[in-house]
């Protein structure tokens, strides 16, 4: 049998009913997933592919899962779009992107494969096309169409990946992340009329600095609010104030070069604060939204229960703006169409720990805002019961936010707190949360930072609390989210 047939007959054999899913964050039927891929529209649809391994809940050769939406909330899977089963990919269907042509939907991807040199196994990396109808995808006869050997020497034939194309006046364009063989991370530019014959075109962007990691996965390049952003997934960093340990998705904010094809950036920040996060992508939705979406797990941090058997979904897609040189996030508006069940509180003290009627649930969209009083720590804890709880809290005295889910049942010893510094001090607080089961967003003033947590505890542990070590006022508003 193919191997995509295979994928396909295995995935309707095993696949778990929708109730051991999250509701609107996309997850794998069966088996595991790591990044977005293929963000785009075609024929009116949202598609959204991802790296997957259907047969275990662990990484293994990659093949591309594939959904398509109408609102980007509801999701429909789709039949496996790519499956690694040519010489040129056959060690895995890397990351990569698609576009709307006007030959059908092209999907770019990194073929991986590995050649016996010298006596040494060495890996390579390049960039492939498949074409399709929006259902069903053919590697093209010409592929790879990039290959490392385009590039100059000294850059990485083995680290070559993660291609994201879009469309200029003058034709195609595409960048892919790369390295030198001195270990420095860069974006590199190609250039193409027809989608298939590709030349190299420049380096993109770099670091020169040694900051920014090793290797720069999954770059998205755009123009946004008159300002150029990069973003990139960078391994292996160092932690500072803006930065943690490991791989990190960071926002380069600059212009671009145009005669040059260089892009220089003057504002570098984190994408998100939270514990789970990585390899985002974007889109432009028709009504002309640049749109993220991004894998809610991250390579250091698998804490999937020993049971389950379904590994990690992705955040919920999110609006992206540039005002005063920073980046600004919010949750699609569409996820307003799922609203239910509308509660509301106002000028509400809270002293101590407080619960609120009606306030509690898994699938939810919350915001509190703390409009006055006195306090150093206030802690919302969502996902409790006697034995767990989750916990998000605003430290003003020390400018830091500080999301601890010591508590939620995790059985390894991973990362469980992060602390992490306010970027604009204030004295008003809004804070918009969206839990869906396992996993809580939370939009700080007005997404100006936000914060990605999975936890995987029983649904029963549904309670939320308030604490406040001095006194606070509050107003709180919740909807529960019904997508079904
Ligand atoms: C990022 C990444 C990509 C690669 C893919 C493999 O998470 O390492 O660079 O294409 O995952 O699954």
């Amino acid at each position: 049998m193919d191997k995509l047939k295979k994928a396909d007959a295995y995935i309707e054999k095993n696949k778990l009913s929708s109730k051991e899913l999250p509701e609107f964050h996309v997850a794998p039927q069966i088996g595991w997933i790591n990044d977005p891929n293929g963000f785009s529209y075609y024929n009116g649809k949202a598609h959204l592919f991802y790296q997957f391994h259907p047969y275990g809940k662990e990484w293994g050769p990659m093949h591309w899962g594939h959904c398509v939406s109408s609102d980007l909330i509801k999701w429909e899977y789709c039949p496996v779009a790519l499956a690694p089963d040519m010489d040129y990919d056959v060690d895995g269907c890397f990351s990569g992107s698609a576009i709307a042509t006007d030959k059908g939907h092209m999907l770019v991807y990194t073929g991986v494969s590995h050649e016996e040199i010298n006596g040494e196994r060495q890996e390579f990396q390049n960039q492939c096309i498949a074409l399709g109808d929006g259902k069903s995808y053919k590697k093209i006869e010409k592929n790879p169409v990039i290959t490392g050997d385009m590039m100059p020497e000294n850059f990485s034939r083995e680290h070559f990946r993660d291609p994201k194309v879009w469309k200029e006046d003058d034709g195609y364009y595409l960048v892919a992340g790369n390295k030198t063989s001195d270990g420095k991370p860069h974006v590199v530019l190609f250039y193409s009329e027809n989608m298939y014959d590709w030349k190299y075109v420049s380096v993109l962007a770099e670091d020169n600095t040694g900051k920014y990691g090793t290797m720069w996965e999954c770059p998205d390049f755009f123009e946004l609010d008159k300002r150029h952003v990069l973003i990139a997934s960078p391994q292996d960093m160092c932690a500072d104030e803006e930065f943690h340990n490991g791989n990190n998705s960071v926002c380069f904010i600059g212009d671009y070069d145009r005669k040059q094809h260089k892009f220089n950036y003057d504002e570098v920040y984190a994408l998100d604060d939270g514990i789970d996060f990585y390899a985002p992508q974007t889109t432009l939705t028709p009504d002309g939204r640049r749109v993220m979406i991004g894998w809610m797990q991250s390579w250091d941090s698998n804490i999937r229960p020993e049971g389950q058997k379904w590994s990690s979904m992705m955040i919920l897609p999110r609006e992206l703006k540039v005002k005063d040189g920073k980046i600004l996030q919010s949750p699609v508006r569409e996820i307003e169409n799922y609203h239910r069940n509308g509660v509301r509180y106002e000028k509400q003290e809270v002293e101590g720990t407080c619960r609120f009627d009606g306030i509690k649930g898994r699938v939810l969209d919350m915001t509190v805002e703390i409009a006055g009083g006195d306090f150093r720590e206030f802690t919302i804890s969502v996902a409790q019961n006697e034995q767990f709880h989750t916990d998000f809290s605003i430290l003003q005295h020390k400018n830091r936010i500080e999301i601890d889910r010591t508590y939620s049942g995790m059985v390894r010893d991973a990362n469980a707190i992060r602390r992490i510094k306010v970027k604009s001090p204030c004295k008003k607080w809004k804070l918009r949360i969206i839990l869906d089961k396992y996993s809580m967003e939370v939009f700080l003033n007005d997404g100006q930072q936000v914060f990605s947590t999975t936890f995987y505890t029983s649904l029963e542990a549904d309670q939320i609390s308030f604490v406040c070590d001095g006194k606070a006022i509050v107003n709180l508003e919740k909807y529960d989210i019904v997508v079904a």
